[in-house]
Order: C-alpha cells, then sequence, then structure tokens
C-alpha cells in the first residue's frame, strides 16, 4: 500500500499538470501565495517525471496536453477522500512513553486539551510534518512514534505528528506546494503557543519534515516569533517546484539553530545537493539498495524516512557510520575517507557538531521495523 501510494504520488507529479489551478484563491488573507504563484508563472516549466527516471522539461501546454487526470484510477480518488481530514483543520496529536498507540489531540483552540495531556516540557519535542498527498495515517507517522518511542530504551520525548491533510490531498502538486507557505506559518504559531502556554523550550524542540514537508519544516523555522528552533530536519525534501535559488520558500541551512537533511533520491523526488549545515548521502544519495525497479524514486524517496527512524530506534551504537567528504562532488566520486567519528544520521548529539557533507553505506544494516529492505 506504502509503495502503491508513494508511485501514485509520483504519478501525479505528472498528472498534476493537466490540473494546474493558477487560478487558485487564497484562504483568508496570507498573501505568500501570490509571491509563489508568480514565481512559478516565471518559469513556464514544468518538469516531468519519464519511466527512466529522468525528468523532461515541458511547457504548461504540452504538460496540459497528457491529460493524464482522466486515467487516474476511481479507488485511488477513494483513497483520497479518505485520508482528507474532515475537519478543516490543521490537527496535532501527541505521543509520549504514557500514550505510544492512542494519540492526544492538542488543539490550540482548547487549551485544556494541551494542559490535560501527557505533553511534559522537561522532555525533547520532536514534530514531524508529512508531505504531499499524505496524511498521519501511513508508515512514515509510525515509523517517527515507534522509532522514538518503542525501541526498548523508554527515553520519553513529546512526539507530535502534524496532519495537513486537508491541504495535501490534492492531486495538484502546484497547488499543494503553494501551501507549504500556510502550513508552516500554521505549525510555527503552535509551537509559540506551546511556550507560551506551557514552557515548550525552543533548545529542546525539533521540527521533522519528509518530502514536502521538508520544506514546510523549514518554513516552520523561519516564522516563528518566540525563539529560535533548535534542530530542523529535512528527510529527502521534495525537489520539483522548490527552486535551489530561492531559499525563503525551501529548507535553507539557516532555519534552525542546526539543519540536517538526508538525501536519498537526488535528481529525482529529492534534492541533489546539499541542503543542509550537514547533509547525509546515504548509499550516494541517488538510488538505494533493495529498491527494484524504481522509475520513479518512490522507493528511495521514502527510504529518507526508514534510515531516519532506524538509526534513532537503534541510538548510540557503531551502525550508520558516516564518512566525512571535503564536497558534494568529493562524495559523488565516492572518495570521502575521513572517518566521520561516530557522526550518524539523527542522532541528537550531532547539534554543534556535525557541518559538511557526509556518505554512509547502509547496505546490511538490519531494518529493524516496517520499511522491509
Ligand atoms: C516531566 O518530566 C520530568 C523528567 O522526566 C519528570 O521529572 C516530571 O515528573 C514530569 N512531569 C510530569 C507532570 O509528569
Amino acid at each position: 500500500m506504502n509503495s502503491l501510494l508513494l508511485l501514485i504520488v509520483v504519478l501525479a507529479v505528472s498528472i498534476s499538470v493537466s490540473g494546474v489551478d493558477i487560478k487558485y484563491t487564497p484562504y483568508g488573507d496570507e498573501d505568500f501565495t501570490d509571491v509563489l504563484e508568480a514565481e512559478a508563472d516565471k518559469h513556464h516549466i514544468w518538469q516531468i517525471p519519464q519511466f527512466d527516471g529522468s525528468f523532461k522539461s515541458m511547457t504548461e501546454q504540452e504538460a496540459k496536453e497528457l491529460t493524464l487526470l482522466s486515467e487516474i484510477p476511481k479507488r485511488i480518488k477513494n483513497m483520497v477522500s479518505h485520508f482528507r481530514n474532515k475537519r478543516r483543520k490543521i490537527r496535532f496529536f501527541l505521543y509520549t512513553q504514557k500514550n505510544v498507540v492512542n494519540w492526544q489531540e492538542i488543539d490550540m483552540d482548547r487549551p485544556e486539551t494541551l494542559h490535560r495531556s501527557f505533553f511534559n516540557s522537561s522532555h525533547v519535542t520532536r514534530i514531524y510534518t508529512h508531505g504531499w498527498l499524505n496524511g498521519v495515517h501511513v508508515i512514515q507517522s509510525q515509523e517517527m512514534i515507534d522509532s522514538h518511542l518503542m525501541n526498548g530504551r523508554k527515553e520519553d520525548y513529546n512526539i507530535i505528528i502534524v496532519d495537513w491533510s486537508l491541504w495535501s490531498m490534492t492531486y495538484n502538486y502546484y497547488l499543494a506546494h503553494l501551501r507549504t507557505r500556510k502550513v508552516g506559518l500554521k505549525i510555527a504559531n503552535f509551537i509559540d503557543w506551546l511556550h507560551s502556554e506551557s514552557g515548550l523550550d525552543f533548545e529542546t524542540t525539533h521540527v521533522i519534515g519528509y518530502s514536502m514537508g521538508g520544506h514546510v519544516a523549514g518554513i516552520t523555522g523561519k516564522l516563528v516569533t518566540k525563539g529560535r528552533i533548535n534542530t530542523i530536519i529535512g528527510l529527502d525534501p521534495a525537489m520539483p517546484l522548490f527552486w535551489l535559488k530561492n531559499p525563503e520558500n525551501r529548507i535553507a541551512d539557516t532555519d534552525a539553530e542546526y539543519v540536517e537533511t538526508i538525501q536519498t533520491n537526488g535528481g529525482m523526488e529529492g534534492f541533489q545537493f546539499p541542503l543542509g549545515q550537514a547533509t547525509f548521502y546515504p548509499n550516494g544519495g541517488s538510488r538505494q539498495p533493495g529498491c527494484k525497479n524504481d522509475f520513479f524514486g518512490a522507493c528511495a524517496h521514502a527510504r529518507s524516512v526508514t534510515l531516519f527512524a532506524e538509526a534513532v530506534a537503534k541510538g548510540k551504537d557503531n551502525s550508520f557510520d558516516s564518512l566525512k567528504c571535503e564536497d558534494w562532488q568529493e562524495m559523488k566520486d565516492r572518495k570521502c575517507s575521513e572517518d566521520a567519528q561516530g557522526v550518524k544520521i539523527g542522532d541528537p548529539g550531532n547539534f554543534g557538531r556535525a557541518k559538511g557533507v557526509y556518505f554512509l553505506n547502509t547496505e546490511g544494516e538490519a531494518p529493524y521495523g516496517i520499511g522491509k529492505f
């Protein structure tokens, strides 16, 4: 189901262009979307994934002629409407050692939901956001929860899973990408509110996002007002429509005290060039072992979450050791040789330590959980 969903995600990248909704009316008075629309409009070019894994540039008109929209099977449409949250708002679900299975919803409009919850500001808070065509009921949310709370070490965290399916569940990738700004703003408001309401400590606050959610996490970091987020982690931040030269609209290395990215499908669904203060490239960062027939890179893309979860679950053992590279080119050429001295993906200890480009070889790492390699 997961790989099916991911395949659809990539398919929908190409499909979405036939349903381009340039005349989209922003919600409320947030006008960021206008700026982004103008930016996208200037380029007038769509990157359409091809079966051989490359991207083809097309004009909007050419892309529209593909008219793939009619080919979306009905069951996929049903699935999307099933996952879309009906509450008309972005929702936040808390998991801790005291409730690893049953979430507690935290609602800013009802502060008692926070005060009665197991949220504890003395623990590290990790907020996870999904991406396009995703909601909370996906394997990646479970990987986040399990790896932190069910690894056997009983360390406590406030794990908060964000649900912005209200806005992500559209085939129109273009539209969803325009919405990242206001989702980031909502999460930023939520973090500021947690700080005022219950003493959330910015120094122990991490925001983690997968795919398009990686950019949401970065934007969140740009928009908080009551402090500076300690750590932002982008799990294979999505590439289509997020321009390297436009760091305002994507995850950037200045969005938090420490920004880490784990890039597993560079040049396809994810970015190729390093985006974080520290950037990890598992297995070279474009294709992943065990991902067979990965035409669209869906498997390699999702591997960023599985590897992160795996590293978190394993904690401080000797697995996931990385090599430090001089730069991206050296990583590409597989010339990295310097031992990174225990720096590993997702480790809270990376703060103040990890910097630059890292290569790691994950062949032979046994997966702990759901995402069987
Ligand atoms: C919050 O966590 C700290 C450290 O684990 C613990 O000492 C304290 O009792 C917790 N507070 C509540 C209200 O559970």
